[in-house]
């Protein structure tokens, strides 16, 4: 199998990390495209095997799979500037948020698409993505596509397109929340003297077991919290200031207003 990476940036590059890890393509079939040259030194020292070029010098493109990892907003341009025709039996797997399968469809003129959102810990194959893809795409073919998938993390297969606007909105952002809520975890910490790296090692420590404890357990999340939150305690005094401020909604809203974006950029 021969895969194009349209967009070698963090995504594309993640992906393309994980291809070859686990094996799935040789290096010699995979194609790097970039906006520019300025980026060819610093991608050919983790790729020296594999073909590097510039979106503007692609007049041919010789691969069994395009996986389009530009940015949303680059991606008209990107369609009204390609200068080599995709061939019937190409597919396209498109990773960028927001844009539709049929939008898509229309802009390269092509049918095979099969539509990814995928997360940034897919860096460390810890990720997960939520995939769909357009009529007329077989079986095996998807199979090959969750074979790569999986070489990210975990990946799951959603009927319903609408659905992965939210699936943009909590897993592909997702990361990014966590970040948000951690640092103000560690910030909470140095406040109250502890040294910063301290502070992050018993918050991500924390996480951590905090993840394993929702993994392992029968009980609900709010049993879960019942178990640390005893009556006249800390935690207790914690959550009163949270939901005192609602805090649970605030994050909710932030979350829908993550998902309302995901379907202007289709735009
Ligand atoms: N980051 C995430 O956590 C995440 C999660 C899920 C989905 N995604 C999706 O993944 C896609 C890529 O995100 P990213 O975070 O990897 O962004 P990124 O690092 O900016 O990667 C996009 C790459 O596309 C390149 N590019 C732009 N126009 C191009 C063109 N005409 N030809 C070839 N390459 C071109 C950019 O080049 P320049 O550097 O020169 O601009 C950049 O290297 C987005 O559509 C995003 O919605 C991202």
């Amino acid at each position: 199998m021969k895969i194009a990476i349209l967009g070698a940036g963090n995504m594309g590059l993640s992906f393309s990390k994980s291809f070859l890890k686990y094996e799935l393509i040789k290096p010699e079939n995979l194609h790097l495209i970039t906006r520019n040259q300025s980026k060819f030194s610093k991608i050919s020292e983790d790729f020296p095997k594999s073909k590097i070029s510039t979106f503007d010098e692609v007049t041919e493109l010789n691969a069994d799979l395009i996986i389009i990892a530009v940015k949303p907003q680059d991606f008209k341009h990107v369609a009204e500037n390609i200068k080599f025709k995709l061939r019937e039996t190409q597919m396209v797997l498109s990773i960028m948020a927001g844009i539709k399968i049929e939008r898509i469809q229309q802009l390269l003129d092509h049918p095979l698409v099969v539509r990814a959102m995928p997360n940034s810990p897919t860096l460390l194959g810890m990720g997960i993505t939520g995939y769909t893809s357009a009529q007329g795409i077989s079986f095996s073919q998807l199979i090959n596509i969750e074979r790569l998938l999986n070489s990210t993390g975990r990946s799951v297969y959603l009927e319903n397109e609408e659905l992965l606007d939210g699936v943009t909105a909590l897993s592909g952002s997702g990361p990014a929340y966590f970040y948000y809520i951690i640092d103000a975890m560690i910030k909470a910490g140095t406040e109250m003297g502890i040294d910063e790296n301290l502070s992050k090692l018993f918050v991500t420590q924390t996480m951590l077991g905090a993840y394993h404890l929702i993994n392992n357990s029968d009980k609900n999340l709010e049993a879960l919290i019942q178990d640390v939150a005893s009556k006249g305690g800390t935690t207790e005094a914690a959550l009163k200031t949270f939901n005192e401020n609602n805090l649970k909604e605030i994050l909710k809203t932030g979350i829908l207003n993550a998902e309302k974006r995901a379907k202007e950029l289709n735009g």
